[in-house]
């Protein structure tokens, strides 16, 4: 690697952390190496509007998953021009009966419906549930880590979207993380108390899944 480039790559590294103060924006790109504040910044030199825009919102969506839903996420890894900015957006679709199952982030995370009836929720570290069926252009916030979720309510399939307030939030599903991971059966009975056979039937709902 010649030292320009180096060099390049070593101050968009930097540029990263707090980089409103130093450049307007820092387009990620994945094929560098990521830190902890985001992606390093693709050369500005070769952005386009293109860049700054995602479409991978447009279309419809198939609901055929065990939850029946359907999740687009325009994250930093899907749209690399969020990187840094501290904001990305998902797109939720739940058919009938679909359901997004109860998961938290690293973020708060806004939610507005766009299409059908949603029961949504979160619940609080003193386990208080607050959920509601929501209407289209109704918004609800999930506050930063909580446990939330969201119900197809109605008879026809459902839409919203959500924005969350970090460009990397990831999606931690407590039944995915429980039973789908690498941790063995026998601690997932000791930290739930759930009986050998109920785990061993999520175990095989959720890595199939
Ligand atoms: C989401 O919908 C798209 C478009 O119909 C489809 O290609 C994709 O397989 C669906 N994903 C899941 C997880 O169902």
């Amino acid at each position: 690697m010649s030292t320009l480039p180096t060099i390049f790559i070593l101050i968009s590294l930097f540029a990263t952390i707090n980089h409103a103060i130093e450049i307007d924006y820092c387009v990620g790109d994945s094929n560098l190496p990521r830190g902890p504040e985001g992606y390093a910044c693709k050369n500005p030199s070769t952005l386009t509007t293109d860049d700054f825009v995602f479409t991978g919102f447009r279309g419809e969506r198939t609901t055929n998953s065990i939850f029946r839903n359907n999740i687009t996420l325009a994250f930093a890894k899907q749209f690399p021009a969020i990187n840094g900015m501290g904001i990305s957006m998902a797109r939720l679709d739940l058919g009938v009966g679909g359901v997004i199952p109860v998961h938290s982030h690293r973020t708060s995370e806004i939610i507005v419906i766009i299409k059908g009836t949603i029961i949504a929720g979160f619940i609080d570290t003193t386990n208080t549930a607050y959920y509601k069926k929501l209407e289209v252009g109704d918004v609800m916030i999930f506050p930063q880590a909580m446990l939330h979720f969201q119900i197809n309510a109605g008879d026809t399939p459902a839409m919203a979207i959500v924005s969350l307030n970090g460009a990397s939030p990831a999606v931690q599903q407590t039944s995915f993380s429980l039973f789908a991971g690498n941790l063995p059966s026998k601690l997932a009975e000791q930290i739930t108390h759930l009986s050998h056979e109920e785990v061993t039937r999520m175990r095989k709902l959720f890595q199939s899944a």
